[in-house]
């Protein structure tokens, strides 16, 4: 059997994560309470029973603690409280027992590898000066050259520009530099200092206290550095996912500090997880986040990179789980989230995008493991390309000096209803960026009444995942297939078929006689072919002889 199973069907009832799907919330965008523009805690909450009618087990909540907002809110000035701009405490509060009574979980995100630069720890930093302790929390080292004007190492920022800024000691003088690997406002903290480590442990507790099931973590691959903080010297790519021995990304000692963590998580009752970002490489690299002992799952970043072809997804599929299989773990599937340009677009945008990301969702949801759906994907909602340059708001713009558009494309605010602007996101206040107003044929309910909407897809799939044993968690069989189309069983005679290619495939020789279509992605010219960038699940058995069966 090509693909391996990780999970024994006859063991304990596997706990909820390991095949969750579970819906990415973009908290400045999802949906507006007080009417001022920005997505907020409570108009979350009043959306919850739409999320719960997709058909979802969970929410992960991007970050809405106190924050400048340097970096939508991944700059974060104070872990235990929320940023009036997105409600309080009580109104986290409210929202997690509101979704728990719903049946949905609650993940939020955890932001270990930098503060804000307005943290209190930052701000005691700067005023205690070179040598202090205060300053020993972070990465703070003298320049190079004579007068130490030259940045302590070479290391670049992930959002453009160099990754070190040098600060204005109490006397006046130019002084000491501090490391930041993402913008300015987001000073590194330094991963060996056991004060930083006894806090974040208390952050945890603090949240896992109130109830929530979960974190998402932030730059997982990033919190240990180097010692000597080496240059790079040309021997790594600035950007894309982490090669190994990179100097500052998926260092070997990160892994105590969720070993940890995991400690912690395990003295609580309810199956709390962990969810790591990690850009790595590698998958056996990425492998080792998620030990028995460690983060519970990882998302698979190679399956979102992968291209729209049959050869290219099954090679990565089969990699992710096998190699997150052998250490007891199972793969988590993701095709957007609020970093990368929406999927609809990347695979080629307009009715073929559409077309694809439909057939994406059935692929990625009938594999075995977890998923991920980012906010709008249900929607179809393609990347916003042409928002003017003076609503930008991601620091990648300024930084690139705007050869890099930033990320703020696929973080426009959802259109819920209505035939225009701000489409129910907020009640008449502008939206904090821009909506197109083609999106009124993309609304929440107009997608809702239409049996042929993405979102239609998507309930209809994710009802037929929560009422079928065989999918989520389990096996998964490779069945022999023509080029371009990917087929595969799970238990239970569920089969998907996928095909990627330009021509439509014959399904019916692939499968028994009896075969029935549960869910297709799109309409069927014919009852035995697919058409190209379409998918179906079928309730049927490989077709018996079939070499690999
Ligand atoms: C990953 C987050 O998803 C991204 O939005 C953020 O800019 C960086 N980490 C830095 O925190
Ligand atoms: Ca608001």
């Amino acid at each position: 059997m090509a693909g391996v199973g990780n999970l024994d069907a006859s063991a304990d009832p596997a706990p909820w994560w390991r095949d969750a799907v579970i819906y990415q919330i973009y908290v400045r965008s999802f949906a507006d309470g007080n009417d001022d523009g920005i997505g907020d805690l409570p108009g979350i909450g009043s959306r919850l029973v739409s999320i719960r009618e997709l058909g979802v087990d969970a929410v992960w909540l991007t970050p809405f603690y106190p924050s400048p907002q340097a970096d939508g809110g991944y700059d974060v000035a104070d872990y235990r409280d929320v940023d009036p701009r997105f409600g309080t405490l009580a109104d986290f509060d409210r929202l997690l027992s509101d979704a728990h009574e719903l049946g949905l979980r609650v993940i939020i995100d955890l932001v270990p590898n930098h503060t804000s630069s307005e943290h209190a720890w930052f701000r005691a930093a700067l005023a205690a000066g070179p040598g202090s302790p205060e300053r020993s929390r972070y990465v703070f080292r003298d320049g190079r050259g004579p007068e130490g004007d030259e940045p302590p190492n070479d290391w670049t920022s992930v959002f453009g520009g160099g990754a070190w800024r040098r600060v204005t000691e109490a006397d006046g003088e130019q002084g000491q530099w501090y490391l930041h690997l993402f913008a300015p406002e987001q000073p590194d903290l330094d991963w060996t200092h056991p004060g930083v480590r006894n806090e974040f442990e208390a952050i945890l507790r603090f949240w896992f206290d109130r109830g929530v099931d979960g974190f998402r973590i932030d730059v997982a691959h990033g919190l240990a550095k180097d010692a000597d903080l080496a240059d790079i010297d040309g021997r790594f790519a600035a950007s894309g996912p982490a090669r190994t021995g990179h100097p500052h990304w998926d260092q070997d000692d990160v892994h105590e500090v969720f070993r940890r963590w995991r400690e912690i998580s395990d003295e609580y009752d309810g199956d709390r997880t962990f969810v790591a970002e990690a850009w790595v490489h590698d998958p056996a690299r990425l492998a080792r986040y998620v030990r028995p002992d460690e983060l519970h799952t990882a998302f698979d970043f190679n399956f979102l990179l992968a291209p729209w072809d049959a050869a290219a997804m099954r090679r990565t599929i089969d990699i992710s789980i096998d190699t997150l299989g052998a250490v007891g773990a199972p793969s988590t599937w993701v095709l957007s989230n609020h970093d990368v340009v929406r999927h609809v677009t990347r695979y080629g945008g307009g009715s073929v995008g559409e077309r694809r990301a439909r057939a994406a969702a059935l692929l990625m949801l009938a594999l075995p493991g977890g998923a991920y759906i980012y906010q709008g994907e249900e929607l179809g909602l393609d990347e916003v390309t042409d928002l003017p340059d003076d609503v930008l708001q991601d620091p990648t713009f300024v930084r690139t000096g705007g050869e890099e558009r930033g990320r703020d494309g696929c973080r426009v605010p959802i259109p819920w209803s209505g035939d225009a602007p701000p489409f129910g996101f907020s009640a008449s206040a502008e939206p904090w960026l821009p909506q197109p107003s083609a999106w009124r044929r993309r609304t929440v309910e107009a997608a809702t009444a239409d049996p042929a909407s993405m979102r239609s897809l998507y309930r209809n799939a994710l009802r037929a995942r929560s009422s079928s044993a065989a999918l989520g968690d389990g096996e998964l069989e490779w069945i022999e297939s023509p080029d371009g189309v990917l087929a595969f069983a799970r238990p239970q005679d569920v089969v998907c078929v996928v095909n990627l290619g330009s021509v439509a495939a014959s399904w019916r020789e692939l499968v028994d006689d009896g075969a029935e279509v549960l869910v297709a992605s799109g309409a069927l010219a014919n009852e035995h072919e697919l058409p190209p960038d379409t998918a179906i699940w079928l309730r049927a058995r490989p077709r018996p002889g079939d070499p690999s069966a």
